[in-house]
């Protein structure tokens, strides 16, 4: 069965007091979890090894990084492996936010090498795609993803290709409290799927975890989940407060 994903991505907010207080709002309060449901923070560097000692007691919660270089390792200052994010105990990684895009230059081509260093060193990316609003408008979505998806997954096989989970972030609904309708995000979460099993085949396309990121709220999260393909949620600004986040995990469908 697919796994169902409630994951917080906190960017580049929080001081550490901050951190763990949230975390242990949430880790205090009694959230009953499916066997097929995980709910993973993606926290910032210097709070990975703190936060993992926090919920070690606490089955199917998890940490990942927010990055990761896309270099094995040497003289690259600044840059975190993930030979060593495997070696503090973190199973996950986002890779490719728009915001590390946009802000950072990162290009599909430097996005596949981080997906290489992730699964060569037994760590799952939380690989991200999806369109900013003037593609939308033109009505060139499908064709972007479709090429962020070739340029950066498709050179995987298919037994690497189940080992990761791929999140919808259309830039539009990032931080904009406009969130993509739940037909929309259907759309193109069936559409990521259709892809996936062109490329591997039914099986493999069937395994592999959609996120939908983009505003989603304590709100908007249940109509949002409740779509077939949709197996989740990658969630920013309502990640922040204990209360909101606690709604989002409890709204993740069987
Ligand atoms: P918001 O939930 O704040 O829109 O952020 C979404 C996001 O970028 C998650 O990675």
């Amino acid at each position: 069965m697919r796994k169902q994903i409630a994951a917080a991505n906190w960017k580049m907010n929080l001081n550490l007091p901050q951190a763990t207080s949230l975390v242990a709002d949430i880790c205090s309060t009694p959230i009953d979890l499916e066997e097929n449901q995980r709910v993973i923070f993606a926290v910032p560097f210097p709070y990975l090894v703190s936060i993992n000692q926090m919920i070690e007691t606490r089955d199917k919660f998890l940490t990942a990084a927010q990055n990761c270089s896309d270099k094995k390792s040497g003289a690259y200052t600044g840059e975190v492996s993930a030979e060593m994010l495997h070696s503090i105990n973190v199973g996950y990684c986002i890779v490719g936010h728009s915001e590390r895009r946009e802000y950072f230059g990162e290009t599909n081509f430097v996005l596949r090498e981080k997906i290489n260093q992730c699964l060569d060193h037994d760590i799952c990316p939380i690989f991200c795609c999806g369109e900013a609003l003037p593609v939308r408008e033109r009505g060139g979505q499908n064709e972007l993803v479709e090429l962020q998806l070739n340029e950066s997954l498709f050179h995987l096989k298919a037994d690497q290709l189940t080992k990761i989970i791929i999140a919808y972030e259309p830039v539009w609904a990032i931080g904009t409290g406009k969130t993509a309708t739940a037909t929309q995000a259907q759309e193109m979460h069936a559409y990521i799927r259709w892809l996936l099993k062109n490329q591997y085949g039914e099986s493999a396309a069937e395994l592999v975890p959609i996120l939908y990121g983009g505003s989603v709220k304590a709100g908007n999260a249940k109509e949002l989940f409740d779509c077939d393909d949709v197996d989740g949620g990658l969630v920013g600004g309502a990640s922040l407060v204990p209360a909101d986040f606690i709604k989002i995990i409890r709204s993740l469908k069987f």
